[in-house]
């Protein structure tokens, strides 16, 4: 299956080949031109966070020009990013900043000069911390939070901006920073999890209507992070437990948009969410995307287990499996892909799928001025031959983002993980653009 053989004109010719970032992971500058602190500004700053901080991450602030030309001369002609709430509004909400608004401007303008068409997201992790000393995503006012802010940026970028992602991965900020309270802003339990999750809900889809409204030929869409899930064998209650952990992972962001409601029949426990609802809230939750991102990076091998309760299922560790890592230690399986573009691609309502990010981190060494990333390259040829062989066998996949461009603050991991197609030098800020870079500059030819 995985011939090594593969080639950009195995694609179709309107395919997106981009590159995906996310302004906390990148900007830098984390007190500069009126912006205030995020839940990541507070959440790193912390003294007991032990793995640096994205004070100046890559220093994407200033360097943004070399970095869009970088896009380019790599062959890429989308680029992903995304906008940090607190610069355009440093409190939530009330007056918004106009250095904040001119440097997005000057982002967009720079992609647009250099022929590559940028992609945002309104949302990608980092709230306002004046909106999370009130609550943040457990207190149903996010909704008009958001949607000021959503509103705002709409009308301010619309001439310029069409492709639009309102979340990024809701189970990711809202499981480990509002359950596992191993991300931003730290909290735990269901007691946050569940008005959490269900708040997020509602923003994905009335972000949605706000978009279509401001910018009627906006092309819309939202972003779910996702994982194989396997049972650890084929004993009842490992099934049980992994068609649960499928169903948290995989089916609760999405199916309440396209009109399924929560998959709570999966997950009786987590029935307690609808204490939640208000009146009319179903009907609220669903919007009508006009594309999905997919974003994927390993699989899950999960067992019964007695704690967490309600879930009553858990994931047994990689490493303790024996089988190929990243340097996070989750399990490299690029098969997993086409699982689950196949799995998402069953959903009716959904019309066109975006691999919005995909990805592999190392531990990347500059040697001789060269970074040799054999693996990561490997990786993009295997997920490359998946993406081209789903393509041809119906399903509407319609581009792929590369995760990411520059090695970048890879949230509660830090430096460590380095995930781009372009080394970075933390203390020089001096970028290097790797083997796997190449490969992709010339796999992308015309
Ligand atoms: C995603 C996230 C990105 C990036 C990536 C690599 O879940 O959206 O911001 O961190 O994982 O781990």
């Amino acid at each position: 299956m995985y011939s090594s053989k593969i080639n950009s004109k195995d694609f179709p010719k309107n395919f997106i080949w981009g590159v995906a970032s996310s302004a906390y992971q990148t900007e830098g500058a984390w007190d500069s031109d009126g912006k205030e602190n995020s839940i990541w500004d507070t959440f790193t700053n912390d003294k007991k966070f032990p793995n640096g901080n994205g004070n100046t991450a890559t220093n994407f602030y200033h360097n943004y020009e070399d970095d869009i030309k970088k896009i380019k001369e790599l062959n890429l002609s989308a680029f992903r990013f995304s906008i940090s709430w607190s610069r355009i509004f440093p409190l939530g909400i009330g007056e918004p900043n106009q250095e904040g608004i001119d440097y997005y401007h000057a982002i967009i303008d720079c992609c647009i000069e250099n022929g590559i068409e940028p992609w945002v997201t309104l949302y990608h992790w980092d709230l306002p911390q004046a909106l999370e000393n009130l609550g943040g995503w457990t207190n149903r006012e996010i909704i008009d939070w958001f949607s000021y802010y959503a509103d705002f940026c709409t009308k301010e970028y619309s001439s310029k901006i069409k492709k639009w992602i309102v979340l990024n991965e809701p189970m990711s900020f809202i499981g480990l920073g509002y359950f596992m309270g191993i991300h931003a802003p730290g909290k735990k339990g269901l007691k946050n999890f569940l008005p959490a999750a269900h708040h997020a809900t509602l923003c994905q889809a009335e972000g949605g209507r706000i978009i279509r409204k401001n910018i009627p030929d906006a092309f819309i869409g939202t972003s779910f992070s996702c994982s194989v899930v396997t049972p650890k064998n084929l004993f009842r209650r490992h099934r049980k437990a992994a068609k649960r952990l499928d169903a948290l992972l995989n089916r609760f962001f999405i199916e309440p948009a396209l009109g399924l409601g929560y998959p709570t029949k999966d997950i009786p426990g987590l029935k307690r969410i609808e204490k939640y609802f208000q009146d009319g809230d179903e009907e609220f939750m669903k919007f009508d995307f006009d594309f999905i991102g997919i974003q994927y990076y390993f699989r899950i091998v999960a067992q019964y287990s007695f704690f967490p309760p309600l879930l009553f299922a858990n994931e047994i560790p990689a490493k303790k499996r024996n089988v190929k890592t990243n340097n996070m230690g989750m399990e490299i399986y690029p098969k997993g892909l086409y699982k689950m573009l196949k799995k998402f691609s069953k959903y009716k309502n959904v019309k066109h799928i975006y691999i919005t990010e995909s990805g592999v981190c190392f531990d990347d060494e500059l040697i001789n001025g060269e970074v040799e990333d054999k693996n990561r390259i490997k990786y993009f040829k295997k997920t490359f031959v998946i993406c081209s062989k789903a393509i041809k066998r119906g399903i509407k996949l319609k581009g792929y983002f590369v995760w990411t461009l520059v090695d970048n603050f890879e949230w509660a991991d830090g430096f460590k993980p380095r995930f781009g197609i372009v080394y970075n030098d933390f203390e020089t800020q001096k970028r290097t653009i790797k083997k796997s870079g190449y490969w992709l500059k010339s796999f992308l030819k015309k």
